[in-house]
């Protein structure tokens, strides 16, 4: 069956309340377990394994999409943090987020939500934006961590 909601970048599911959500899609582009000397826990396990900037899925599919991708250009290849949270290509990054917002709508239904969650410590939100076709309804404007909200527009 459908699911209802898209996470498009889902890592170890650590936003969610329910990390089993019946109606949630979880989608990441890799699958892998570790448990780090440092204590903490990787834990990757999409229902899909997927690209965001190619997403295997028909256009109008989603009520919602949440999208937090990696928000680092610059950390050690084998840090916890890369193992956690992936990090963003140097050289591609703008383009990368661009084929990545512009799939996020592709996928939503006309009007649908797009709730996109950015860290600001290497990359400011305002660069991120500039890499997106449309601005934010609303959404946190001061935090290091900000949840933004879009609507698909038709
Ligand atoms: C910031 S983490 C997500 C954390 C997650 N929201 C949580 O609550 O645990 C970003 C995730 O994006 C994934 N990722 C990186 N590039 C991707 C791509 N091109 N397509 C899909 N997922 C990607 C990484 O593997 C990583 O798990």
């Amino acid at each position: 069956m459908s699911k209802l909601i898209l996470d498009a970048a889902c890592g170890s599911r650590m936003f969610w309340m329910d990390k089993h959500n019946q109606n949630v899609e979880f989608m990441d582009n890799r699958q892998c377990f570790e448990e780090l000397p440092t204590g903490h826990v990787i834990n990757v396990n999409p229902t899909v394994v997927g690209d965001f900037r190619n997403m295997p899925f028909a256009n109008n599919s989603f009520y919602m999409v949440v999208w937090d991708p990696p928000h680092f250009i610059h950390a050690g290849k084998t840090s916890w943090l890369t193992k956690k949270y992936g990090t963003l290509n140097q050289d591609t990054w703008q383009d990368d987020l661009s084929k990545g917002f512009n799939e996020c709508m592709r996928v939503l239904k006309p009007n649908g939500t797009l709730i996109f969650k950015w860290n600001t410590y290497q990359i400011a939100m305002s660069k991120v934006l500039n890499c997106f076709s449309q601005s934010p309804l609303f959404g946190d404007k001061r935090s290091k961590t900000r949840w933004l909200v879009f609507m698909k527009e038709v």
